[in-house]
């Protein structure tokens, strides 16, 4: 019986025996022996060995009981491949003339227990039900045996299965932790970024940086920020940062606003354009030709609330790479933290811008009560640019002289009618008035905080180098860089303009007291810078603002 069939066990009395003995006195006298002796057990008998070994291959039994000399198949080969054919077989041997090694080899096949003839009834009986019990003992422990390595067969592929469910939901993990890594990462630095921009007021600054945050972050030839103007539809500033080199980012204020093209359409479709060929694509105006010659770009609006505020472009070359979806997501994710920054600075920008342009019509409304001032400060404004972008001076300064020289003679906004038409020498009192222009000048911007120095320059345009000047008597390196620069510019225009009480001198008249007075009334560096200007420039600022 194999030990998948001892599943179904009969009772523990009951039992098949098969009693093998080639003499048959012998077999029937055992057989009815067992008969009696156990009710339950049922015996067969077989004389021939031959023919047992065929029964052994068909029927089950639980006992094998055989002599072990017999002819022609031993009881040895008989119990042997009876073994074969059941392992849990439980083997009993008759013996009568049994040597020593006939014992050795059957216990080496497996014979439990050795029967010795004449019998003893008791004694064999005992026998038999003890091979039994050993045999429904092993039959028992197999069967245990093979429900644990099913159960360990079970275990093992359960254990297989929750392996590789494990190994799965641990990549996961890993991926999702990486993932939520990454955009713990691209959120400290969104909000990092965004304190940053939100702190910077400045326009030019603030798109310079955002310009500086794009190369940065994302492989490019050149990032460009724009600021866009709805109400023109138009683009007028532009500022390109160029990563791999150490240049500072560039910014263009164009004299014609761009109003078609790629960026207008990318800001007024509020959507990404990529562009993948600049050469062969039709959508470039040709601004924006001379700005990317070639090559490929990637276009996004920055948009607030619904509003295109700006723009961000990239540019790449040809032989680089082609931008890919990441490169787009992370561009429209950097164009959402500058939006805000961007919008809010814009606004500040065209209130500085408004309050700035109410100041110039202030400033010509009262030049424009005297014919001899007519265009001064657009003239003054004229030279001391061309004086100030020759010098060493930041980019703020120059900026001041820009605003300071068109707005240096606010303050005569006091002069009364009288002293400004009259056609004489000023008496003590209406100089006193006019000496006080520079101060009231100052006092007009103090208020804007955002004119930065523009108010100290304007209070410091009267102040002469050597220290003989007004209003305060200001000397050298006291005054204002940027009023230096408009003190000379301002004395010459006042020296090439007619007066009531004297005529204009000439350009170079003009230029040989602007040396003259070096070191006296003008810095001598900034009296260097202008006497470089060609007469021919001088004369065109005259001609145009006249
Ligand atoms: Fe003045
Ligand atoms: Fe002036």
């Amino acid at each position: 019986m194999s030990a998948s069939g001892a599943e179904v066990l009969r009772s523990e009395e009951e039992a098949r025996i098969l009693v093998v003995d080639d003499e048959p006195e012998v077999v029937a006298l055992l057989a009815d022996s067992l008969r009696q002796a156990n009710p339950s057990w049922c015996v067969e008998t077989e004389t021939d060995p031959q023919r047992a070994l065929e029964r052994l291959a068909v029927e089950d039994f639980d006992c094998l009981i055989t002599d072990l000399v017999m002819s022609p198949v031993g009881g040895l080969r008989l119990a042997r491949e009876a073994r074969s054919l059941d392992e849990n077989l439980a083997l009993i041997a008759i013996t009568g003339r049994g040597t020593l090694e006939n014992s050795i080899e059957a216990m080496r096949v497996g014979f439990a227990d050795f029967l010795q003839k004449p019998f003893d009834l008791e004694e064999t009986s005992q026998a038999i039900s003890r091979t039994l019990r050993q045999r429904r003992q092993k039959e028992k422990r197999d069967l245990r045996f093979a429900e644990l390595a099913q159960a360990k067969t079970r275990l093992q592929t359960e254990h297989a299965q929750l392996s590789q469910k494990l190994d799965i939901a641990t990549h996961d993990l890993v991926l999702s932790s990486k993932r939520m890594a990454r955009q713990m990462d691209e959120l400290a630095l969104g909000a990092h970024v965004a304190t940053v921009l939100m702190g910077v007021i400045e326009l030019e600054d603030l798109l310079g940086l955002c310009a500086e945050l794009l190369g940065d972050r994302i492989h490019c030839r050149t990032g460009t920020v724009a600021p866009y103007e709805t109400r023109e539809n138009s683009v007028g500033l532009l500022v390109r940062a160029y990563p791999e080199t150490d240049d500072p980012p560039a910014l263009s204020w164009l004299r014609t606003p761009i109003d078609a093209g790629v960026m207008c359409r990318a800001a007024q479709t509020g959507k990404t354009i990529h562009v993948e060929d600049i050469e062969a694509s039709s959508l470039l105006d040709s601004q924006e030709r001379e700005l990317w010659h070639d090559g490929r770009l990637l276009v996004v609006p920055i948009s607030r609330q619904g509003l295109t505020v700006g723009l961000a472009v990239l540019h790449r070359l040809s032989h680089d790479e082609d931008f890919t979806a990441n490169d787009t997501k992370h561009l429209m994710e950097l164009a959402k933290i500058m939006a805000p920054a961007i919008q809010t600075a814009k606004l500040h920008h065209r209130q500085r811008c408004c309050i700035y342009a109410s100041l110039e019509t202030i400033a010509e409304t009262v030049e424009d009560r005297n014919d001899y001032l007519k265009g001064h400060s657009v003239r003054v404004q004229a030279y001391a640019m061309r004086i100030a972008t020759t010098l060493d001076l930041h980019q703020s300064q120059i900026g001041a002289v820009q605003i300071a020289a068109r707005l240096h003679d606010i303050g005569h906004i006091v002069i009364p009618e009288s002293a400004v038409n009259h056609p004489g020498p000023l008496s003590d009192e209406q100089w006193a008035i006019v000496r006080r222009h520079p101060d009231v000048g100052a006092a007009f911007l103090k208020p804007l905080d955002f004119f930065g120095e523009v108010g100290e320059i304007i209070r410091a345009h009267h102040e002469s180098y050597d220290g003989t000047g007004y209003p305060h008597r200001k000397a050298g390196e006291e005054i204002p860089a940027a009023a230096r620069v408009i003190t000379a510019a301002d004395a010459f225009d006042a020296m090439t303009s007619h007066r009531p009480y004297r005529g204009a001198l000439g350009i170079e008249e003009a230029r040989e007291q602007v040396r003259r007075l070096a070191g006296q009334q003008f810095d001598p560096r900034v009296a260097e810078v202008f006497l470089n200007i060609p007469a021919e420039a001088l004369a065109d600022v005259q001609a145009g603002n006249r």
